[in-house]
């Protein structure tokens, strides 16, 4: 007798049809789970979606191998099964011909290697990202995802207590230069122009509750400019203690990708890091993001957009 860690749920739109059997694969111990036997599509049936959904939620992070069906339109409707509406970057074009997608381009600066939950510069930030592979490296440009609700579970209860009272400024003009040592490239400081072309500070708290499970998630990341009522230097030292907790290894799962591949994460409770260690090999991924709601910390303060300041120069000579 073998014994699969799977658990099943079963797909029949139509009674006539074969039973489909789902099988949801954790990849790591804490995060990250394949989900097999499902041809992504908005019109899957009811008890497909609930298992997909439950996956995603219990999982963080779900793969899909073998989407190559799937095109910009397919992806968009794909927000629906994650409970929301696609949701267009607040700065980034999105590709000719499509509403909501945005790419990701190794040639043109599309390469995030840093710790990151996407687009926390603002306050009802997606809920979920939809990620398809198009261009795979022979070999490299995985990407590393890390559990933010274990990395506060795992927390000592002094440092939780301190957590749960801590606000962060959010902004998407952070010091880049600061992170990237090959910032020099042209095709990156052009993107990081468009990318930065109106700044955004949001404030939220350093513990966000999550509104569908309601586990207490660590939000932090690359976006994060400082703690509030706290110096940069002490901003610098906490920001490093909580970060560290979220990227230790225990709390990750990588993914080598392949062409076809969809990982679809909860954007509220996971980082994520796109490693950039492919050379001169080309990667393309495009991304549909599903919108999400105001986080709200433990004693029920709600985020707060601080600020949104368009640059109108370089919006001008992004055209
Ligand atoms: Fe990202």
């Amino acid at each position: 007798m073998t014994v699969s860690p799977a658990t099943s749920a079963h797909q029949h739109a139509q009674p006539s049809q074969q039973l489909q059997q789902i099988q949801v694969l954790p990849v790591a111990g804490r995060i990250g789970a394949e989900i097999r036997g499902v041809r992504l599509s908005a019109d899957l049936d009811r008890s497909t979606v609930d298992a997909i959904r439950a996956a995603w939620l219990k999982h963080k992070v779900v793969f899909f191998r073998n989407q190559q069906h799937l095109d910009e339109a397919s992806q968009e409707a794909l927000t629906r099964l994650f409970g929301g509406a696609p949701v267009a970057h607040p700065t980034v074009p999105v590709i000719p011909g499509s509403s909501y997608v945005l790419e990701l381009d190794s040639l043109h600066g599309g390469r995030a290697n840093s710790w990151h939950t996407d687009v926390t510069f603002v306050d009802a930030y997606p809920r979920a990202s939809i990620l398809r592979a198009l261009v795979v490296p022979a070999s490299g440009g995985d990407t590393v995802w890390a559990n933010t609700v274990a990395a506060y579970e795992d927390l000592s209860p002094t440092l939780r207590e301190l957590a749960d009272k801590l606000w962060a400024l959010h902004t998407n003009e952070y010091d880049y230069a600061a992170r990237r040592p090959d910032s020099s490239l042209e095709a990156y400081k052009k993107y990081q122009e468009v990318f930065t072309s109106t700044v955004y500070e949001t404030e939220h708290p350093l513990v966000r509750v999550h509104p569908e499970t309601g586990e207490r998630a660590l939000l932090l990341g690359h976006f994060v400019k400082r703690f509030l009522g706290l110096s940069s230097h002490d901003s610098a030292h906490l920001f490093q203690v909580f970060q560290e907790h979220i990227t230790r290894l225990e709390n990750t799962v990588r993914w080598r990708w392949a062409v076809g591949d969809v990982a679809v994460w909860d954007n509220r409770a996971t980082q994520h890091y796109a490693i950039n260690d492919y050379g001169d090999q080309r990667r393309v991924v495009r991304r549909v993001t599903v919108d999400g709601d105001v986080p709200v910390g433990v004693d029920g303060r709600r985020s707060v957009l601080r600020s949104k300041t368009p640059k109108p120069e370089v919006a001008a000579a992004a055209e």
